[in-house]
């Protein structure tokens, strides 16, 4: 066991440094460390991947080690008194139609087995056959595709265990405020704002904590980064996390729109990774899961001083967000295909157009697996990142975990798929997250998107 450190650095408050930052509010042993978390915004951070209007919470995963853990995240939000988590209207269980063109995603039947087989009752799964049986629970009139499958509590009659499955949604910017108003109520953390710009590193490459300006620094025995798709501006992590950037577009709805589309179902797509949550505030968005687009910049190396890296140019991908160009543009081949979804799922709105788009970024693994662990060669520092587009239903459970794992208590077999991988196993990979669950094109290069469009735009 590692001894317990003094001081604790989380630097970035999303949804992996928010819950580790209370989970160790939570634990014994801690109550002498002192915590603090930094991020370079204001709480809740504008262009974080933690804070939009919904996130998808689901436990069909096809591994059954996060389809577990999935299920015990969902345990707590469907708790729904003001004082949970899943309470006032921050979870909603709406159900989940996914649908592909058979043949298209075997991701799709092996999760939909998996989660028969876990739940032991036929009942909460519905496997849809055909078209018609799609469109019927929607409830949207659209629903191309020619087989799917339905999770859904209302058709079940009978009292579900702890591995029942049921998928619902929540409101990620306001799940993340009752968290934070948790974290900050607890008067142990000390929360900053500031942007770590480097990492300190010992003659012996030791992290020390960050610097925060040539003259500005933070000290701590332990740094851990939860810095999400920006991580790899801090840490050498080629091969192991990058940053993808996937496109939102947003479209307002009348009132009446609202209330009849408010007990639609999350309607997924897996064959183009289209998906619409239900509508709320008048607002709906229409997402896309796909290897999304890279955005390569060339850095120094992060590595320390001490390494034949430093000094290095690297090339990597980082977030492009509207923090860095406010009037952010999405490239035109995200949002057709945004459209071309709407049509087919919710015909009634096929001429609507978007108001606004942008894109949100995954920080994404080789296998989709979380990268939460010490590193290996620099003592003082531990990752907590690698969500993989998948992270966010782990709000209530991951922070537990995240600190077990610094304790050194973390089970198998989470602890086997969160590790460190050898140079020897991401060696020849190309970077493309292969979870099973991506559609698109791989490959796209932000860059090269948006100077297609400007060339379109200046021709026509
Ligand atoms: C469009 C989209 C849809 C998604 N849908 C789902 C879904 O339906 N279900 C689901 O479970 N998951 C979903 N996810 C994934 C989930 O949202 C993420 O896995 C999760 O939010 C990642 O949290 P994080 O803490 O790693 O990152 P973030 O929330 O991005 O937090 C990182 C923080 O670090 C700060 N930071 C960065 N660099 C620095 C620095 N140098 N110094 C100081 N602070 C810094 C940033 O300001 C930010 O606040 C989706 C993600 C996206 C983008
Ligand atoms: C899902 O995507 C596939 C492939 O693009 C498409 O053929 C199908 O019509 C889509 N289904 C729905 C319901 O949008």
């Amino acid at each position: 066991m590692p001894e317990v450190p003094s001081s604790i650095l989380i630097v970035g408050s999303g949804v992996f440094g928010l819950s580790t930052a209370y989970a160790f509010t939570q634990r014994p042993e801690y109550a002498n460390t002192k915590i603090t978390v930094i991020d370079r915004s204001p709480f809740p951070s504008p262009d974080g991947s933690s804070i939009d209007t919904s996130r998808i919470i689901r436990a069909d995963y096809s591994d059954p080690a996060y389809a577990a853990f999935a299920a015990e995240a969902q345990t707590t939000w469907r708790k729904t008194s003001p004082h949970d988590l899943g309470g006032e209207g921050r979870y909603i269980e709406s159900g989940l139609v996914l649908v592909c063109n058979e043949g298209m995603n075997p991701y799709v039947k092996e999760s939909f087995e998996n989660v028969r087989t876990m739940c032991g009752y036929e009942g909460a799964v519905h496997e849809l056959p055909d078209r018609s049986a799609i469109e019927k629970a929607v409830k949207t009139g659209g629903g191309s595709g020619n087989w799917g499958y339905l999770t859904q509590l209302l058709l079940c009659e009978i009292e579900l265990t702890d591995l029942d499955q049921r998928s619902g949604w929540a409101d990620a910017q306001a799940s993340m405020i009752f968290l934070h108003h948790l974290a900050s109520s607890t008067n142990r953390i000390t929360f900053l704002i500031g942007t770590a710009t480097s990492l300190i590193f010992s003659p012996s490459s030791s992290v020390l904590g960050v610097n925060l300006s040539p003259s500005q620094q933070l000290h701590a025995d332990l740094t851990i980064l939860a810095t999400g798709a920006w991580t790899p501006s801090l840490i050498d992590l080629r091969g192991r996390a990058t940053a993808t950037g996937q496109t939102l577009c947003y479209l307002p709805l009348t009132s009446l729109e609202q209330a009849s589309l408010s007990s639609m179902p999350i309607f997924f797509n897996m064959s183009d990774g289209c998906f619409i949550i239900p509508p709320r505030n008048q607002i709906l968005k229409v997402a896309r899961h796909a290897y999304g687009y890279s955005n390569p910049v060339t850095i120094r190396n992060p590595s320390p001083p001490s390494t034949a890296a430093y000094e290095k140019q690297i090339t990597i991908s980082l977030p492009r967000t509207t923090w860095d160009e406010p009037q952010q543009l999405v490239p035109s081949e995200g949002i057709a295909a945004s459209r071309t979804a709407l049509i087919s799922m919710i015909p009634s709105l096929s001429t609507r157009a978007f108001t606004s788009a942008r894109m949100c970024w995954y920080t994404d693994t080789p296998t989709g697996d979380f990268l939460i662990t010490h590193h290996p060669s620099h003592s003082g520092l531990f990752l907590a990142t690698g969500g993989s587009g998948h992270g966010f239903k782990f709000l209530p459970v991951i922070g537990e975990r995240i600190v077990d794992a610094v304790g050194g208590t973390l089970e198998t077999p989470l602890r086997e798929r969160w590790r460190w991988r050898s140079d020897e196993e991401i060696e020849g990979l190309n970077g493309d997250c292969e979870d099973g669950s991506r559609s698109g094109q791989p490959g796209l290069v932000l860059r090269e998107e948006m100077e297609r469009d400007a060339k379109k735009g200046s021709k026509s």
